[in-house]
């Protein structure tokens, strides 16, 4: 994950002595490593410029927590997100009221830019997680169809369960409904870490129906 989005430093921009009044806005704060200092629903809607130190920035869904991105010194966020802010070390930031900081977005260009680096790359990162997340789908609706072949219809042998599929991998990928080369990407990679073994053209063995069972959890 890149950690330093925009190539505008906020900081030194605010340091100009046309900014005095604008930088006077804000508030420091200074926060421990490893604190999760901000969650959704936040009381209070702030924007926050990172001063000093490096903070992560996740959302977390059920048990599981995507990172969305690293922030780093003059890099820009906002307590009014669904993503939690965790620091990494110690950090201190510059605070300002939401509301407050809209009046300045006309004057200050490095603010918009900044801005959009920052959510150009959790949007980037956001893409990584669909796609992720997606092929997992995809991953156990194949391991599930496998295993209902190898239940209602497999023969059990000395090398384990055979299946006979007599589809063709465009048939699989409709059944499955995922591409067709996302559905032979997760059958080859099925076949090389040897979950599924092939017997013959459309002849499938599983060795170990509860590895393909796991298989999808890997
Ligand atoms: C000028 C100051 C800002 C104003 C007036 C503003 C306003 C808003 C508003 C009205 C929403 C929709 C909230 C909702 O649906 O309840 C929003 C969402 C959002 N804002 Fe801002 N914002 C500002 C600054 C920022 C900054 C600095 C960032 C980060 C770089 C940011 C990131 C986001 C994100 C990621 C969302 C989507 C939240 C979600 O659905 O999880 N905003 N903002």
């Amino acid at each position: 994950m890149k950690t330093k989005f925009s190539t505008i430093n906020l900081l030194s921009e605010l340091d100009k002595s046309e900014n005095s009044s604008f930088l006077a806005e804000f508030t420091d704060i200074h926060y421990p490593k490893n604190n999760l200092i901000y969650s959704p629903g936040h009381d209070k809607d702030l924007v926050f410029i990172v001063k000093k130190g490096r903070l992560r920035l996740y959302l977390a869904v059920e048990d599981k927590e995507f990172s969305l991105a690293i922030l780093e010194p003059g890099d820009i966020y906002a307590t009014h997100t669904r993503a939690h802010v965790q620091t990494l070390e110690d950090v201190t930031l510059m605070v300002i009221p939401t509301g407050k900081l809209h009046s300045y977005m006309t004057t200050h260009p490095a603010l918009s830019k900044t801005i959009i680096s920052v959510l150009g790359e959790l949007l980037k990162q956001s893409f990584s997680i669909i796609d992720s997340l997606v092929f997992k789908d995809i991953k156990q609706r194949l391991t599930d169809f496998f295993i209902y072949e190898a239940t209602h219809n497999g023969h059990p042998g000395s090398r384990g369960i055979k299946v006979q599929l007599d589809l063709s991998t465009t048939q699989l990928a409709a059944i499955v409904g995922a591409s067709r080369q996302t559905t032979s990407t997760i059958v080859s990679a099925m076949l090389k870490e040897g979950i599924l073994q092939k017997a013959d053209r459309n002849v499938y063995i599983i060795p170990n129906i509860d590895l393909l069972r796991n298989y999808a959890h890997t």
